[in-house]
């Protein structure tokens, strides 16, 4: 019998696979042909030593068991971090990642290690936003005590000679989408109603006609990755407990998502891998004012006056720099609220100074400026925005367009 190659072209036979492995109870490595890094993250993340759902893992040695044990398998099941961070340039080592954040020193070792040289500046950005929302969601949805584990990869041998793929996968063992969204939004069903949704935007963000928000989540995480995969004619493959979801842009920009409710094999948790190839990246800011733009074509209401300010602020401007909270969420709501909106209310000058920061994501803006935006335009106060790179600058008009349009 032919062996399982456990690879993005069918990610189904990865969780086929699985799910013989699971009845049995233990996994061997030996079985499958070739397992890229996401099958094994899957793995890893079930075979974790204090694990409930634990598999145990038998000995093996032919070629996908020595690339797992090459970047850290049996460490991260044994609950170690790995000794070294990877291969420069190649592979990054199988990693656990756990609590509340901030995610963005775990999201820039990675890229600094999978992007070394600044060339690929656009897919850099574009991977580091991915980890950044990926790793986010475990620490605030999962739910998973353990954590979740992370790893990517990039590939140019064989079938990727002529079109190097990078693909970075993050998983958890916790309760899954549906369990996650359903109580948010009880007219959720099913496993695949929760996935379809969980990848719109503002699903969190109580963005109905009438509403404008709410605290701490845009729910733009999942929409940014997956336009990010459509862009790019990469891939997006979602398992979460009842359902998955695969993108699959690499062969026609035509493909329509494949989404199995149930009667498929699934995930026991959350796992999302991301593909795409470097070569298709393109222009991060192009891609992120496209993104914008499909955003803020589904908002009910569209905003005019612009509170907002991309100009020279006033002298006596109280002057932020931004980057010293880069993506990390608490912090920005408790600067927004401690500093942001008292400063407002006694109509003093703010100037939000963005230098250094190349990517920034629509949670992380949202924390900050969702409240004050909205009380800006009450008190007819604008903010001042100096120093914003244009993919910042798209990502800052999304957020007050939804916190005003409502
Ligand atoms: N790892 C996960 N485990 C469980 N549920 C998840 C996981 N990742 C995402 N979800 C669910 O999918 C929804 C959509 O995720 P998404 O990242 O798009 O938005 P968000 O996290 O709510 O908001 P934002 O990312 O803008 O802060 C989440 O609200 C959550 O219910
Ligand atoms: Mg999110």
């Amino acid at each position: 019998m032919n062996k399982p190659r456990l690879t993005l072209d069918d990610p189904a036979s990865f969780l086929a696979w699985l799910a013989g492995v699971r009845k049995r109870g233990s996994v061997s490595l030996d079985e499958v042909d070739v397992a890229q890094v996401f099958a094994i993250a899957g793995v890893a993340a079930l075979a974790r030593l204090e694990g409930k759902e634990r598999l145990l893992v038998e000995e093996a040695t032919q070629n996908a068991a020595r690339f797992a044990h090459a970047i850290g398998f049996e460490e991260v099941v044994g609950g170690e971090q790995p000794s070294a961070p990877g291969e420069a340039d190649r592979t990054v080592k199988l990693t656990r990642v756990k609590g509340r954040g901030p995610w963005e020193p775990t999201a820039e070792k990675i890229v600094s290690l999978l992007f070394p040289s600044s060339t690929g500046d656009a897919s850099r950005h574009l991977f580091k936003h991915v980890l950044v929302e990926l790793l986010r969601n475990v620490g605030q949805h999962s739910n998973d005590p353990l954590g979740g584990i992370v790893t990517a990869q990039r590939n140019d041998a064989g079938p990727y000679v002529h079109s190097p793929v990078v693909q970075v996968v993050v998983v958890d063992n916790g309760i899954g989408v549906f369990e996650a969204l359903r109580h948010m939004r009880p007219s959720i069903k099913t496993p695949a109603e929760a996935l379809v949704r969980a990848l719109e935007p503002h699903v969190s963000g109580a963005f109905e006609e009438g509403q404008s928000g709410s605290g701490e989540n845009a729910g733009l995480g999942l929409f940014f990755v997956s336009e990010f995969a459509k862009e790019t004619d990469g891939r997006l493959f979602l398992a979460s407990r009842g359902a998955t979801y695969f993108l699959d842009r690499s062969q026609s920009s035509e493909t329509q998502p494949v989404l199995t409710n149930g009667v498929a094999p699934d995930y026991p948790g959350t796992l999302v891998a991301f593909e795409t190839a470097i070569a298709h990246v393109g222009s991060f800011d192009g891609i992120m004012a496209h993104i914008r733009d499909l955003a803020m074509a589904r908002m009910p209401k569209r905003i005019t006056q612009n509170w907002l300010r991309f100009e020279a602020p006033p002298p006596e401007a109280l002057h932020i720099l931004v980057a010293v909270a880069s993506e990390d969420t608490a912090a920005a709501q408790a600067y927004s609220m401690n500093v942001l909106q008292p400063r407002l209310l006694e109509r003093r000058s703010i100037a939000l100074d963005f230098r250094n920061m190349r990517v920034c994501t629509q949670s992380f803006l949202h924390a900050l400026l969702h409240q004050a935006v909205r009380l800006a335009w009450a008190l007819k106060v604008p903010m001042f925005v100096v120093n914003a790179a244009p993919a910042v600058r798209a990502q800052l008009e999304l957020v007050e367009a939804y916190s005003l349009g409502g």
